[in-house]
């Protein structure tokens, strides 16, 4: 049985660390892509209670919607377009305190108010994006980037 255990008395970054290894033990026995992503944001939405999150694979010229947790979403982005497309360009993480003040912004959901997009690179290439989305302003920090930057990282090593 695959189960998730969430402590609710602890700091954010103590709750990060208990759940990271459930994540890596989630997805170590599974060789399939998509059956791990699928698993991966079922415990993110699950562990840290976010919004939206989901992934968005390179497809082309093109980001196509991946397997994803929360409201529906934007199937297609174009290279380059709102904040996945500039992380999958930059091949960097970015960091939206606010998304009404980034330029280009794609609003899959009229909610979303902060966003944290995470590039997957593997031979040099980005191959996906892990993008998670907040209802509330400024709602993520260092301890979001920490434990997502550990997934991603996960992601390209494989
Ligand atoms: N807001 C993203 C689009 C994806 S949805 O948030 C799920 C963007 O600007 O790229």
């Amino acid at each position: 049985m695959h189960q998730i255990e969430v402590s609710s008395n602890q700091g954010k970054q103590q709750k990060f660390e208990a759940l990271l290894p459930q994540i890596v033990s989630l997805v170590a026995g599974e060789s399939d892509l998509i059956a791990n992503l699928s698993n991966i944001c079922a415990a993110l939405k699950q562990g840290c209670g976010y919004f939206w999150v989901g992934f968005y694979m390179v497809k082309g010229e093109q980001l196509v919607l991946g397997p994803f947790q929360g409201p529906v979403a934007c199937t297609r982005i174009a290279k380059g377009k709102g904040v996945c497309g500039a992380a999958w360009v930059k091949k960097e993480v970015i960091l939206v305190p606010d998304v009404h003040q980034f330029p280009g912004h794609i609003a899959c959901n009229s909610e979303s108010r902060s966003e944290i997009v995470l590039p997957v690179v593997k031979d040099g290439q980005v191959i996906m994006v892990l993008d998670v989305d907040s209802n509330k302003p400024d709602d993520f920090d260092q301890h979001d980037k920490w434990l997502l930057e550990k997934i991603v990282n996960m992601l390209s090593d494989n």
